[in-house]
């Protein structure tokens, strides 16, 4: 993975995690194959909304998509608004070019690999949303530094947010709940957009449900939802 300039360097330097699981089926090789190319986000130049969609229109952004539910929700219930997904692991990629598919979604724009190395190439103050569901917990404090919430991505996210815009974090995972709590309110630039103490225990309007999140409400865990303004 490519060194990334801003931020923290220990945490933006690679990307942790793996690429690829099961083979794929012969359909979902041919998806791959065909629709991956047409929507994917160019391989150099600006990620602009007039390079992606032809046009001006606000920008959502999601950081590691998993399967793609959440993105292709979400693009379905805004079509002028649009969507910019970014995951490395080619399964996930697949669920998600699944859904652009037979949802006829025409508003989403994939990129598989770091989402650090798409944010970095976007305008500054250029994105409306972003999402990070369930980022991997990393639990161990000696891998704390790979965590997504870290100065060095959220000063990426920040300066790539437009002023107002929202920042939607959600996880099952307990120390990245107290850690992430804790990070964010050190910061002076997102606002804990909470209404009430339970706040953070109730899924907010527009916010699915996806399949990592129904496993982990399955296995008994509770799931915390936080809402930021980019100030
Ligand atoms: C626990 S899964 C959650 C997936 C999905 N957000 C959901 O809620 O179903 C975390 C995902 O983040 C992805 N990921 C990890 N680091 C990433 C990075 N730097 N850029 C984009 N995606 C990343 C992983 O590949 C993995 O699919």
């Amino acid at each position: 993975m490519t060194a990334h300039k801003s931020g923290d360097p220990t945490t933006l330097n690679r990307l942790y995690g793996r690429a690829s699981g099961h083979k794929l089926r012969a359909g979902q090789q041919a998806l791959v194959d065909s629709l991956l190319p047409q929507i994917g986000v160019p391989a150099e130049g600006d990620v602009t909304a007039l390079a992606l969609f032809g046009e001006d229109r606000p920008l959502h952004f999601e950081i590691g998509f998993g399967s793609g539910e959440h993105l292709a929700y979400r693009a379905d219930l805004l079509p002028d608004h649009g969507f910019i997904g970014a995951e490395p692991f080619l399964n996930g990629v697949v669920g998600a070019l699944g859904h652009i598919r037979d949802q006829h979604l025409f508003n989403v724009r994939l990129h598989m690999g770091d989402a650090l190395d798409v944010l970095e190439r976007l305008p500054d103050g250029s994105l409306r949303f972003v999402y990070l569901l369930h980022p991997d917990p990393w639990p161990k404090a000696r891998h704390a530094k790979r965590r997504m919430i870290n100065d060095g991505p959220l000063d990426l996210i920040r300066a790539k947010m437009a002023p107002g815009g929202e920042f939607r974090l959600g996880t099952d995972d307990p120390v990245y709940c107290r850690w992430s709590m804790m990070v964010m309110s050190r910061r002076r630039d997102f606002e804990w957009l909470a209404e009430s103490a339970r706040d953070f225990l109730v899924r907010p309007g527009g916010w699915p449900e996806t399949r990592y999140e129904a496993k982990a409400r399955r296995q008994g865990r509770t799931v915390w939802y936080f809402r930021y303004r980019r100030l």
